[in-house]
Order: structure tokens, then C-alpha cells, then sequence
């Protein structure tokens, strides 16, 4: 009876140019796969970060038209920013990145009302939400520095943040080879002081957020801007609620500290330590509002929880401080009136902003 299979021989034999055959083929899917998986970083680049889109009713100028002269905002400074702001190596114990503090599923801002540096530390103030700051004047709560340059620097060396003074932070990104030459390109040299800060600087930057139902609105798109949106925009704007005199139509912020009756006795003195004035006592910088439901809580200290503590707060006027700003004083709003002035600060959610790929890690 013939062997029911041939010899090993004769196997070797009749499989081999099969063999070959499957062999160049698994060659020529390997070369393809390398080829997919180079090609996306070699052809192309990341999505861009800088880019043209403007709040509507913004002063003129794209974020790159704002920046300042020694430190123009380039495609390769914002990479390398975002790369070095989800970066915890540049705190002290390696614990904490920028992105640990302001996340972006809050629109850059904190879901606790005081936040956690390194060692579990605790500060005092809330952390804001970046939201194009591009066009900001000042920054902190205080307005205590006037550049995002600047900026920069102050959460790395504070003791209850990240807690490492900045040129050690930048002579270890110096010492990590995989930075250099991002900072080469972005930068023309290693990583230095200034460099990490301006490249920080510029990721912030580009955190531009134009396109909620009230910038549509604003240019016209009426599409998710209904009824109560409009009802809580004219209320905003109307001398009845008078939210408008610090929130001024479009950028929401006139950029200025106010009281807002917030503030308590022996509270955070806010602007006051920064110009020592009396009359400067309990104020705080005017928040721009755009995805103010994404970053809750509210105010400077957290104190607030939710938007319709925030709207209850400013119908009774404050609390009570004589520091309070007379532009507060207690409001008549029926609760259809406070669920108006509710729908339209939810109206300045921009829900693409809030799940940007660009802007994670
Ligand atoms: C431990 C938490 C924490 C970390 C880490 C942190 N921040 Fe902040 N950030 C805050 C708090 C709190 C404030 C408000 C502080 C104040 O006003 O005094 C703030 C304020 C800011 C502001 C000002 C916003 C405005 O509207 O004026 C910017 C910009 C900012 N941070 C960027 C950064 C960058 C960049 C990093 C990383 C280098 C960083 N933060 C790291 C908590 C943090
Ligand atoms: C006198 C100026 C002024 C007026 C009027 C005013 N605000 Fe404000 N608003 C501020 C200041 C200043 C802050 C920050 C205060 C703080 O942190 O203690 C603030 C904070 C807020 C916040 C919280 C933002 C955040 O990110 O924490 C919301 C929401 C808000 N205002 C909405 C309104 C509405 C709605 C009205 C009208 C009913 C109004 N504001 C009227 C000055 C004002």
C-alpha cells in the first residue's frame, strides 16, 4: 500500500516553491505594513494647532495675528508645547503635568474647587478654564502677570503645584534626547528656560474655542440657538440682570477685576495683593465664560457648584460683603427667567472643543 503521505523528501520538494511563494508574500506584506505605519509620521504631520478660527466678535486678529513678536506662533512651538504641558516630568516628583490641573474634558479647568499639586499639596483658588486666553490681557484670578509667557513658569516652581524650579525643568527636558529636536525646530537650540515657557506659551494659545451655538448665533447660524437661548442672551444683555457690564456682548470679558460678591471677610483678598489698593479688595478677574458649563465649579475659590448656584447667587445680590461691587445688587428673576439666563450660558458650550483630539496628549 503506498505511504498514504510522501516522504519527507518528496514533501520538502513539491511545498517549497509554495513555500517560496508564501514567503515573498509575507515579505512584501511586511515591507507594506512598514510602509503604512512610517508613512502616517513621515507625510503626515499631526493636525494642525494653529489654525484660523476666531470667537465670534473677538477684536481682530487669529490667535497666531495676537501672539507677541519674539515668540510667533508656529505649528512647531504648539506641538512641542502640548507635547511638554501633558509632560509630568516637569514636576518634582514627576507626579503632576499641567494636563493634571486643567483637563481637557473640562475645557482645560479642574472638576475640584482647589487643586492637587505635587505630594498632594492643596492651593487656593480654582483652576481656571484656558479658553482663548490668546487675546487676554492678564493672567491668574489677580491679573498678576500680563504675558501667557510669563504665565508659564509660575505653576512649575510653586510649592503646591509642581514644585521644581523652571531651569531644572528645562535642563531635564534638555537632558531627554526625544525633545531635542522639537526644540532644534521649534526653537533653534536645546531646551532652555525661555524656551520651555515660550513653548508652553504657545500651546496655550491655540486653545481657541469658536464655534459654540452662541458664536453661530453671532454669525448668524440660529440652527441650535432657540427660544430660551435668545430669551437668556436679552436678559444677560438687559440692564435687568446687567450681566453684561463685566461680560460685554461676544468676548464676555471686558478683562477686568471685579468684586462680584463672591468675596467674604477675611476671604482671599484677590487683586488687592497685587496693587495693594483698599478699594482693590475681593476682586477677581472677569471670566470669559465660553464652555462655563464644562468647567465647574465656579469662581475663584470653587465655592460654587453648579450654574444655577452661580445664577441664585447673583439674583440675591452676593453675599453680602460691603466690598461688593454695586453693580451687584439683588435681582427680580422669575425661576423662567434664571432657566433663560441657564440655556444661554449652556449656549457657549462648544462641543467640539471639548473632545479636540488636537488638544490631547
Ligand atoms: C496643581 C494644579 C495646577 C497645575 C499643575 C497647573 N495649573 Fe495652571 N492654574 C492652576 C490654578 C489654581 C490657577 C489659578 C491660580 C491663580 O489665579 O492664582 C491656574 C491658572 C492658570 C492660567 C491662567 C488662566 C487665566 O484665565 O488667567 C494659565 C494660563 C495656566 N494656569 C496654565 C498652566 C500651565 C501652562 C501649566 C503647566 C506648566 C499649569 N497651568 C499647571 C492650577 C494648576
Ligand atoms: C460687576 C461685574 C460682574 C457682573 C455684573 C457679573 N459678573 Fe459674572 N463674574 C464677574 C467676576 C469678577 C467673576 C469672577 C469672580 C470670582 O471668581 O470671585 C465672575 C464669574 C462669573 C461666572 C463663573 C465663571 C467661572 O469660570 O468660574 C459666571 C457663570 C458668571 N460670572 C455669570 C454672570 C451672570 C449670568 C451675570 C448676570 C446675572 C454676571 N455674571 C454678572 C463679574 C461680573
Amino acid at each position: 500500500m503506498p505511504p498514504l503521505w510522501p516522504s519527507r523528501g518528496s514533501l520538502s520538494l513539491t511545498l517549497s516553491p509554495w513555500l517560496s511563494v508564501v514567503f515573498a508574500l509575507a515579505l512584501f506584506a511586511l515591507a507594506c505594513d512598514q510602509a503604512a505605519s512610517t508613512r502616517p509620521t513621515a507625510a503626515t504631520p499631526p493636525p494642525a494647532l494653529v489654525t484660523d478660527l476666531t470667537p465670534a466678535h473677538f477684536a481682530a486678529g487669529t490667535a497666531a495675528d495676537v501672539a507677541p513678536v519674539d515668540n510667533a506662533l508656529t505649528e512647531a512651538r504648539a506641538q512641542l508645547g502640548k507635547r511638554l504641558f501633558f509632560d509630568k516630568n516637569l514636576s518634582r516628583t514627576g507626579e503632576v503635568s499641567c494636563g493634571t490641573c486643567h483637563a481637557p474634558d473640562h475645557a482645560f479647568s479642574d472638576p475640584s474647587p482647589i487643586s492637587t499639586g505635587v505630594e498632594e499639596r492643596t492651593g487656593t483658588r480654582n483652576a481656571p478654564a484656558l479658553v482663548n486666553l490668546a487675546w487676554g490681557d492678564s493672567f491668574f484670578w489677580d491679573g498678576r502677570v500680563r504675558t501667557l509667557e510669563e504665565q508659564a513658569g509660575k505653576p512649575i516652581e510653586n510649592p503646591v503645584e509642581m514644585d521644581l524650579p523652571v531651569t531644572e525643568a528645562a535642563a531635564r527636558v534638555a537632558a531627554d534626547p526625544t525633545y531635542a529636536k522639537s526644540f532644534d525646530d521649534a526653537y533653534f537650540g536645546p531646551a532652555t528656560e525661555e524656551s520651555l515657557r515660550k513653548a508652553l506659551a504657545s500651546f496655550v494659545r491655540t486653545l481657541v474655542s469658536g464655534d459654540s451655538p452662541y458664536d453661530r448665533h453671532l454669525r448668524g447660524d440660529e440652527e441650535e440657538f432657540g427660544d430660551a437661548e435668545r430669551r437668556g442672551e436679552d436678559l444677560f444683555l438687559s440692564e435687568k440682570a446687567a450681566c453684561f457690564h463685566c461680560h460685554p456682548a461676544g468676548r464676555l470679558t471686558d478683562e477686568g477685576f471685579f468684586n462680584n460678591g463672591t468675596y467674604v471677610d477675611g476671604g482671599d483678598p484677590g487683586r488687592q495683593t497685587v496693587t495693594g489698593r483698599t478699594g482693590d479688595l475681593g476682586k477677581f478677574k472677569v471670566p470669559g465664560l465660553r464652555n462655563v458649563a464644562a468647567s465647574a465649579p465656579y469662581m475663584h475659590d470653587g465655592s460654587l457648584a453648579t450654574l444655577e448656584e452661580v445664577v441664585d447667587q447673583y439674583a440675591r445680590g452676593g453675599r453680602g460683603s460691603p466690598w461688593t461691587d454695586p453693580q451687584i445688587r439683588p435681582l427680580t428673576l422669575s425661576d423662567d427667567e434664571k432657566l433663560d439666563l441657564l440655556a444661554f450660558l449652556r449656549s457657549l458650550t462648544d462641543p467640539v472643543f471639548l473632545v479636540d483630539p488636537r488638544f490631547r496628549p
